[in-house]
């Protein structure tokens, strides 16, 4: 691998958009290119990374942060949790009460320590704009949006992107994710950029809807290394696959 991996934020301006759905299929097909993946769950108090992935997690950012702090940590690799030859979790704490101990000083190290060790680093995230995902957005190479065709949701981003653009950030992508709420439907294109004064760069469309998406989660698998995948959903396949390229030769190429 380069010495210096990629770092992804995934990140929205409402709450059940598909973010840690999207952060796992994302680190899905990196690993179907052969990265070393890092999926960081920085949504502290309700992250589902582990959970989705069925793994047992013995350490958290929790731990990172407490060795830390009293002097006990020796390397990175003790905190992270192996999902397979390819991804490795960096989970958010087990107990929801740790969460508000994280500092957000913490964040730089933690995403630090990530690059130098993966070829792609995922974060997930809130989508509350607290210390914590406001230091990752300022610290990542690359920050991805995703939104519905929802007016809440389509106005709060508004106000976000709104902010980005006022503080000179143009490392972000917007993904419109038809595939949550596929019955969604009542802003056209054309009317979601006029809302958020943005480009909508990509769309998983409603095709991508999975009926029994529970029971996928419940066995821990991840939809994106489901070998029927490309053929049944062929468009949105496409699309992830075009997501995660731009993601990756846009900061090699720098
Ligand atoms: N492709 C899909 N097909 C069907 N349901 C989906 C799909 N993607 C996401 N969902 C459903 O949408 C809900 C929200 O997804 P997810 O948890 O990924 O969103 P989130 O943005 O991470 O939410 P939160 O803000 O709570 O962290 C979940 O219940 C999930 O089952
Ligand atoms: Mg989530």
């Amino acid at each position: 691998m380069n010495s210096k991996g990629v770092s992804i934020c995934i990140t929205s301006a409402k709450g059940g958009v598909g973010k840690t759905i999207t952060t796992l299929n994302l680190a899905g097909l990196y690993e179907t290119l052969e990265k070393k993946v890092l999926i960081i769950d920085f949504d502290l108090a309700s992250g589902g990374i582990a959970t989705a992935l069925n793994l047992d997690v013995n350490k958290s950012i929790y731990n990172f942060v407490d060795d830390y702090n009293n002097n006990r940590y020796k390397e990175f690799k003790n905190y992270i949790s192996s999902y397979d030859k390819y991804i490795d979790i960096l989970a958010c704490p087990k107990d929801p009460r740790q969460a508000s101990k994280i500092d957000s000083k913490y964040v730089e190290l933690i995403i630090d320590k990530a690059v130098y060790n993966y070829d792609i680093v995922l974060i997930d995230t809130n989508h509350i704009l607290s210390d914590i995902n406001i230091s990752t957005l300022d610290l990542v190479d690359k920050i991805l949006f995703l939104v519905t065709n929802d007016p809440l949701d389509l106005k709060n981003l508004r106000s976000l992107i709104t902010i980005l653009q006022d503080i000179n950030y143009n490392n972000y992508k917007i993904i419109l994710n038809e595939s949550v709420a596929p019955f969604k439907k009542y802003f056209s294109l054309y009317d979601i950029k006029n809302i958020i004064n943005a480009n909508i760069d990509y769309v998983i469309s409603d095709s991508f809807y999975i009926k029994n998406i529970d029971n996928i989660i419940m066995s821990g698998n991840i939809i994106t290394l489901d070998s029927k995948m490309p053929n049944i959903f062929s468009k949105d396949y496409t699309t992830l696959m075009q997501v995660i390229t731009d993601m990756y030769n846009e900061e090699e190429s720098k």
